[in-house]
């Protein structure tokens, strides 16, 4: 990367002075300067091969968009194998202090290596700025995909990033730790035997109304601010009484709110120009999702079902490779490409690199340049209708007949800045 507003890590973190950082404001709105200082964090495997396509395609539409009086100062944050090289931590101080101070950043995947002691670096970062709803807008650019009328999928997904499952409160079958919470519940609260053996593991699922709601806040903002239609809160609350149950009857909590109550009805046939909110049970929205996904425009769910429903999702515009998305807190925000390190085609530049550049995309709305966004979502979309891609988008076309150019990571990248 040789932009001229691209500031590699060169044994410190190259602030230029060019750059203005992002200020967050007491009520949390932010104050984006037209010359951003925005971190990214190239990541490990095919990271290195993606992250630049994405700097480039963004630097093309920002300067086509605004010639030259808005400009992103890209500035490199180390993690992962690259902070290993230069014998950090794989994920350092100086770059979570850094992505705090500039708000907004975006990187690559990073990989967890298996067999290691130590917390995933996805999750250090999640967690170091609370970045509680991952959201994740799953549509179709053209691209081959295993359903017909692809068309007919548009839904965002608001995935809550903080509470359930995810919170690693573990007890494996036989520990002293298992044996303890056994023993609790059986004789302090009346739980019969049977119901944990004793040769169980215990997971615990917090769920929180607090974490909750201002999850379900943000969502029912954006299903506002995009004009949708609908939103289905999903969870299987027919079993999971006191958690999946309860984070559906707080999602309908806000609803009635006062900022939400004349634009968001919980009513069977919602009134003209209202949003109508339902709810899903998890199992039926995914077996939907397949067979009628144009019933979903926002989804709304807790985290581990996020995963299973954003990843379904995915798969029926192609994949994770063409889904983009964003952590986002209150304020603070990380756009990431959804799909991991690739070990198994890094080097060979044929890595897609849609998921980042169009988080890229996302990134560039959320600090409101618009317009530059936009030329970064028509020129992909005109790149794969003319059946250019990388080798996944190539053979994808080649099983449906259709006539198709293979081109590498960095040509596709060039591809589209040509339609921009
Ligand atoms: P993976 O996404 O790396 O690979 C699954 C398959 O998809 C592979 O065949 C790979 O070649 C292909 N693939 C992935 N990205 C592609 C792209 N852009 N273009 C073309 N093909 C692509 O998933 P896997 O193997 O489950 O995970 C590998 C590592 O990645 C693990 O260490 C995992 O922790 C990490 N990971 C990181 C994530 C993140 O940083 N947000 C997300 C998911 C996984």
């Amino acid at each position: 990367m040789k932009n001229e507003n691209v500031f590699l890590w060169n044994g410190k973190i190259n602030i230029p002075q060019e750059g203005e950082f992002i200020k967050l404001k007491s009520d949390r709105n932010m104050d984006v300067p037209d010359n951003p200082v925005i971190p990214f964090i190239s990541g490990d495997g095919i990271g290195p091969e993606i992250t630049p396509v994405m700097i480039n395609v963004v630097n093309a539409a920002m300067e086509k968009a605004y010639g030259g009086a808005k400009k992103i100062y890209w500035v490199e944050a180390l993690a992962g194998d690259k902070a290993e090289e230069k014998e950090m931590e794989r994920m350092p101080q100086e770059t979570l202090d850094l992505l705090k101070r500039s708000v907004v950043s975006i990187k690559g995947p990073l990989g967890t290596p298996v067999g290691k002691p130590g917390k995933s670096l996805n999750s250090i970062l999640r967690q170091s700025m609370d970045f509680y709803s991952a959201i994740r807008p799953v549509y179709y650019l053209g691209q081959p995909t295993p359903i017909p009328d692809p068309e007919r999928v548009d839904v965002t997904i608001f995935r809550e990033n903080s509470d359930d499952v995810y919170m690693a409160i573990e007890y494996m079958a036989g520990s002293e730790g298992a044996k303890k919470v056994r023993n609790f519940f059986i004789n302090e609260m009346g739980v019969k035997d049977a119901s944990i053996p004793e040769d169980a593991g215990i997971t615990i699922k917090p769920m929180s109304e607090f974490k909750t709601k201002r999850h379900v806040r943000k969502a029912f903002r954006y299903a506002i601010n995009n004009n949708k239609k609908s939103i289905a809160v999903a969870g299987k609350g027919n079993i999971m009484k006191a958690t999946e149950g309860a984070f559906l009857n707080w999602a309908f909590e806000v609803a009635k709110e006062d900022e939400f109550k004349d634009k968001i009805s919980t009513e069977q046939s919602s009134p003209s120009g209202k949003i109508k909110l339902s709810k899903v049970i998890t199992d039926q929205m995914l077996m939907q999702l397949v067979l009628n996904p144009n019933a979903y425009d926002v989804i709304i769910t807790q985290n581990l079902n996020g995963d299973y429903i954003s990843d379904l999702a995915s798969a029926l515009v192609g994949g994770p490779g063409f889904v983009p998305s964003g952590n986002i807190g209150d304020g603070y925000a990380l756009f990431e490409s959804t799909h991991g390190v690739g070990m198994d085609i890094a080097g060979k530049g044929i890595a897609n690199p849609l998921s980042i550049t169009l988080s890229g995309a996302m990134m560039l709305e959320y600090i409101g340049f618009n317009e530059a966004a936009k030329l970064v979502y028509d020129a992909v979309k005109r790149t794969i209708y003319q059946g250019n891609g990388t080798r996944d988008i190539y053979t994808g076309f080649e099983k449906l007949d259709k006539k198709a150019v293979e081109l590498s990571t960095v040509e596709f990248g060039k591809h589209i800045i040509r339609e921009i």
